[in-house]
């Protein structure tokens, strides 16, 4: 049976953000004299702005107070917002247009599942703020992924039951958050090597409609 919705999270699946996250967190971890490396950058794939502080500074020299952890948070999110600004519709990955379309053409619906409380800033920026049926961002969640609340939250926007819709995903965080929102898995990216996804292709040019819509591989 085809499933009705298709849930994106934005990040490293919709648009390439990483390498700007990494750059915020670099700088600012420079500044407090914290060894950051690309290595730990990887573990900050889909986690909220906050437990990506806190796996940063698990490399500090020295404890952080509650004030000051929110400063670095804000310092790093300049940073990164600095580098945001330069983003344009150019920067939407391959094959999203043509996957959106297609959806379109079925009358499947479509929502956003970001942990990124700039995700508004960044649809507006690449020119998407109007291509979803829904939006869920850091912005309204408690919980991160891997917490299924921001999956969960997108689809009772969508007013579909979570299993009718698939979840499509760049980060293992993600995809846990994904099948602990009993929603079928799609994993892509660095998330494509992942096992517990249960389709998994290298990013969106390579995805097979039919396939998506079934929420696994029958090959
Ligand atoms: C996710 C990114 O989409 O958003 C994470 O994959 C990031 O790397 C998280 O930490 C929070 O982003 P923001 O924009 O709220 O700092
Ligand atoms: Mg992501």
């Amino acid at each position: 049976m085809s499933l009705k919705a298709v849930i994106f999270d934005l990040d490293g699946v919709i648009v390439s953000t990483d390498e700007f996250h990494y750059q915020g967190w670099k700088r600012m971890a420079d500044e407090e004299g914290i060894y950051f490396d690309r290595k730990i950058n990887e573990d900050l794939r889909g986690v909220s702005r906050m437990e990506s502080l806190r796996i940063v500074l698990k490399k500090a020299l020295r404890e952080y107070s509650t004030e000051e952890k929110a400063v670095l948070a804000d310092r790093k999110n300049k940073y990164y917002k600095e580098l945001l600004q330069n983003i344009t519709p150019n920067d939407i990955l391959p094959g999203t247009l043509d996957v959106l379309r297609e959806l379109d053409k079925r009358n499947i619906k479509t929502a956003i599942a970001s942990s990124s409380k700039n995700a508004w800033r960044i649809l507006e920026l690449i020119g998407l703020s109007s291509a979803f049926d829904a939006v869920a961002d850091g912005n309204d969640i408690k919980n991160s992924k891997p917490d299924p609340e921001v999956f969960l939250l997108a689809a009772k926007r969508l007013s579909i039951d979570p299993f009718d819709c698939v979840g499509v995903e760049d980060a293992e965080a993600g995809i846990d958050s994904i099948l602990a929102a009993n929603m079928k898995a799609v994993g892509l990216g660095y998330a494509s090597a992942y096992p517990k996804a249960h389709y998994r292709v290298k990013d969106l040019t390579c995805i097979d409609i039919e396939k998506l819509l079934l929420g696994r591989d029958v090959d």
